[in-house]
């Protein structure tokens, strides 16, 4: 299964929240905009000192009905500290390939993030198909998606950076996107 069946778990969340999390007091809050917006996902970016209390305790609380995903995964050491606490998906903004490593043998579905055709080569060499494009604003939106679509037509991207209430749908309905991640319904 390509990336610990990363796919299985976007298939089932068209939309996925990407969000930083302070403290505790905010938790509250966020679960409920989420249950607002009829999203059963969250990625959790490690961002801030207590992301990694936020994620154990919305596992804990929320976990039944919630897909919790990491985000911002960039070392080694933050994937140690993530398996314990039984994730259901991690998401990396970037590819790298001894990173890569480390992400299958963790069993966890892993996205890592792409934005440019050589980051794609990289990850269909790692034998990978589902990839983050990051900075989605940035590296040409729609249009280097659809260029994507044509040159490397086995993948399937997350776009994430920059999408807005506005924009989401037009990237969800292109065929090479799978689902789509953003701040832009929580605030
Ligand atoms: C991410 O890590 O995916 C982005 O920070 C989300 O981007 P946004 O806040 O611009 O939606």
């Amino acid at each position: 299964m390509k990336q610990n069946n990363i796919r299985g778990i976007l298939e089932k969340h068209p939309i996925i929240p990407v969000v930083t999390i302070n403290n505790e007091a905010e938790v509250e809050g966020i679960i409920k905009k989420l249950q607002d917006n009829g999203i059963s996902c969250i990625e959790i970016t490690l961002r801030t000192d207590y992301a990694l209390s936020a994620i154990k305790l919305i596992k804990a609380t929320y976990g039944e009905e919630i897909s919790v995903g990491v985000g911002t995964v960039v070392t080694k050491d933050q994937i140690d500290a993530i398996k314990a606490l039984e994730v259901d998906f991690i998401v990396s903004p970037g590819i790298n390939a001894s990173l890569g490593e480390y992400l299958i043998d963790s069993g966890i579905p892993f996205i890592p993030g792409v934005a440019t055709p050589s980051d794609i080569i990289l990850g269909m060499q790692m034998g990978w198909d589902t990839f983050k494009f990051f900075p989605a604003n940035l590296f040409g939106g729609i249009e280097a998606l659809k260029t994507y679509g044509q040159v490397f037509p086995s993948v399937k991207f997350c776009p994430t950076g920059g999408i807005t209430g506005d924009t989401y749908s037009s990237f969800l309905d292109l065929t090479n996107v799978i689902s789509v991640g953003g701040s832009w319904m929580m605030k």
